[in-house]
């Protein structure tokens, strides 16, 4: 029978396809944020996989390294890779390192086989971060499992100026182990790697014990973590994006973003509501369903339901400008909704007749028909003024 792992690399699944998406739509954006502020790049893939899946859709290596060139910083760009399992090893370093755009690299990438942890020292230690050089660091830690993540690795990345990290964040695996340690039945050493210390996972553990709802226990599983993760390294910004489990309404992954820079973060926000997005519906979301079938149920938005009341309530105080929300609201770190999010928010409670939008200088009505469109529909810049609406 095949291995798990055989599976995932012959199957490309939806899943893996979303996690690529997100990482090759942001990389350029975050390459181009970058490439005047800083003087070069280190893309850390922790978890590489074998370069390739089945059909020969390129791995995360090979996106990240596409981007790379397309961003045209190959030649202030060090990669460093880690995958452990041999065969997938002797793959991944075959078509890296035959790879076209590899000789362009600022130097040979660091290529290694064995435990993401054993090789994290070096990599911390590799030339590129030499002779006081800025360096913007990209972590993309993708583990099968929960094995090897340590906390303590992910907060010595994460304090490294400009650093950001994706990490793929096993949450079905964290139930799993956390209610066997509660049983008894499993000792604490794997989660307290992840989470940090023993200490960290008894009071996790004693924390699930009072949950009543499945999804209080996802939120404590999940916010606890990524609590530790900013404290400990001082990232301000993180955005969690929810993967169900197939054939099931229930969480399997988060794919976690964290970083310390506001653009960063704005950034991520876009490209994953618009992962999240399907054909059915206009906002998108924090999330992949891998039951398309099920996405027909969701259509009703009480996330969205519940910000356009703040967003009332809000005007209710005083008449505003877009940017209170597109930007002020957007930009603070326990804001999950988009840029994007916030303007179709506006314009559909503009569209329903509950609030009005004023000129820039808030003293004359701007109805849509005086603003510019694209594509046919309406915008709203964030200049514009907000009042509640009289009726
Ligand atoms: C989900 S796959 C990675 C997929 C890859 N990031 C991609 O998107 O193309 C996880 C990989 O991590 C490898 N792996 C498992 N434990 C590891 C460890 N401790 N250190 C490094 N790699 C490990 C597995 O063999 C597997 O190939």
């Amino acid at each position: 029978m095949p291995k798990h792992d055989d599976v995932h690399f012959e199957m490309y699944s939806p899943q893996t396809q979303a996690k690529h998406e997100i990482l090759a739509s942001y990389l350029p954006a975050y390459l181009s944020a970058l490439k005047n502020k800083v003087d070069r790049f280190h893309y850390i893939d922790g978890f590489a996989g074998r370069g390739t899946y089945g059909q020969g859709k390129p791995g995360s290596p090979l996106v990240a390294l596409q981007k790379i060139d397309e961003a045209k910083v190959c030649d202030r760009t060090s990669i460093s890779l880690v995958e452990k399992r041999e065969s997938y090893f002797q793959e991944l370093k075959s078509c890296v390192e035959g790879h076209a755009l590899v000789s362009g690299l600022l130097n040979s990438p660091l290529i290694r086989q064995g435990k993401f942890s054993e090789h994290f020292p070096e990599i911390l230690n590799r030339e590129v971060y030499g002779s006081g050089a800025r360096v913007a660091t990209f972590a993309f830690i993708d583990p099968c499992g929960i094995e090897d993540v340590r906390m303590a690795d992910l907060i010595s990345l994460l304090k490294i100026e400009y650093c950001e990290l994706l990490l793929f964040f096993n949450y079905d695996a964290v139930n799993r182990i956390g209610g066997s340690i509660a049983a008894g039945t499993m000792d604490m050493g794997i989660l307290s790697e992840l989470y940090g210390s023993e200490s960290s996972i008894e009071s996790l553990v004693s924390e699930l014990k009072t949950a009543g709802a499945p999804s209080d226990r996802e939120g404590i599983i999940r916010d606890t973590f990524i609590r530790s993760l900013k404290r400990g390294s001082g990232a301000r910004f993180s955005v969690p994006f929810r993967f169900s489990a197939k054939r099931q309404d229930r969480t399997s992954h988060y794919l976690v973003h964290v970083c310390n820079n506001p653009l960063g973060f704005k950034i991520m926000k876009s490209v994953m509501w618009e992962v999240g997005r399907d054909d059915a519906e206009e906002y998108g979301r924090l999330e992949f369903d891998s039951d398309p079938e099920r996405g027909q149920l969701l259509l009703f938005r009480p996330d969205i339901e519940n910000q356009k009341k703040s967003i009332l309530d809000r005007l209710r105080r005083s008449a505003c400008k877009v940017s209170e929300f597109s930007v002020n609201w957007m930009n603070s770190p326990n804001d999950y909704f988009s840029e994007q999010a916030y303007k179709k928010m506006l314009l559909d409670l503009e569209k329903e007749n509950r609030l009005a939008v004023f000129d820039k200088e808030n003293q004359k009505p701007a109805p849509t028909s005086s603003r510019r469109k694209m594509k046919g529909k309406p915008t709203l810049g964030n200049d514009y003024w907000l009042r509640l609406s009289n009726s």
